[in-house]
């Protein structure tokens, strides 16, 4: 075994450990069960632009994105733009690395993979500084309900000519509205591709952590995600994603198309 092929062995052991080690886990848990009244996960940003995720998912996504390697992303809940522009700017990397290694100038005007966005309510000053943003050629944004028939048509258009697509859920975190939105969408998920279903770890935290949202624990995605995998034996839950995070707000949502 090589140098490189020892490190992966290792750290696929250690993250089978960590899979086991409820202490952790639970130690996890607290402080995620504290960082949503700090609004914690409004602290970062990308390239610019607010991005409301924990960075461990944000760099959990990029090892997708990376491995997966899509020429297009789907993504419903753009609210300030910043986990759009994360995926435009890894789509426009792997671009780059494609042309290297072809030995190909890459045109930056006409940019090979893309991402679409779909948010209910895309405000005026997101929009323009999305717009504006260096990323924008490689975006496409729909304003609209994620789960309007009207919506999920155009961005079946959008994916009918894409060969690897990867899909990311982050908009209302209802049952019904998460459920409807994986009945809409997952089926674009390529196979070996993932359907990232956001903000199930509403269903581990304690039901006054969301006194004025529709959602909570028992009505939530994560909820959604098992209604979902019941029918769809497709699917499956990335745990070794889960284990290695500890902090994530996506435990069983890196759903995994076989
Ligand atoms: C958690 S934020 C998205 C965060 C974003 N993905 C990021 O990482 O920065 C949720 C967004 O979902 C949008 N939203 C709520 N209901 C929606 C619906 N029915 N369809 C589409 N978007 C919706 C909200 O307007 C809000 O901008």
């Amino acid at each position: 075994m090589n140098p490189i092929e020892q490190f992966q062995k290792e750290t696929r052991e250690n993250i089978a450990r960590l899979g086991e080690d409820k202490n952790l886990q639970a130690l996890s848990l607290q402080w995620l069960s504290c960082i949503g009244a700090p609004k914690y996960t409004h602290n970062f940003s990308w390239m610019g632009r607010p991005i409301i995720q924990l960075p461990q998912d944000i760099i959990a996504i990029q090892e997708v994105i990376w491995a997966v390697k899509p020429d297009l992303i789907i993504e419903t809940g753009i609210a300030h733009g910043g986990s759009l522009v994360f995926s435009a700017s890894m789509l426009a990397l792997l671009d780059l690395c494609e042309a290297t290694e072809r030995g190909e100038f890459l045109d930056p005007s006409k940019p090979k993979r893309k991402v679409v966005g779909v948010d209910i309510d895309i405000r005026a000053h997101n929009w323009a500084a999305i717009n504006e943003h260096p990323m924008a050629s490689r975006i496409e944004m729909i304003q609209g309900s994620s789960i309007d028939p009207k919506v999920i048509r155009q961005v079946h258009a959008a994916a009918a000519s894409s060969k690897r697509v990867l899909v990311c859920l982050d908009s209302n975190h209802t049952h019904d509205h998460v459920l409807a939105e994986l009945e809409a969408y997952a089926p674009l998920t390529s196979v070996g591709s993932y359907c990232i279903v956001l903000d199930t770890l509403i269903e581990d935290l304690p039901k006054d952590i969301f006194p004025d949202r529709p959602w909570g624990p028992g009505d939530n995605p994560k909820t959604a995600v098992w209604e979902y995998l019941k029918s769809h034996p497709e699917f499956s839950i990335d745990k070794s994603i889960d284990h290695k995070l500890l902090i994530s707000v996506a435990p069983d949502g890196y759903l995994l198309r076989r």
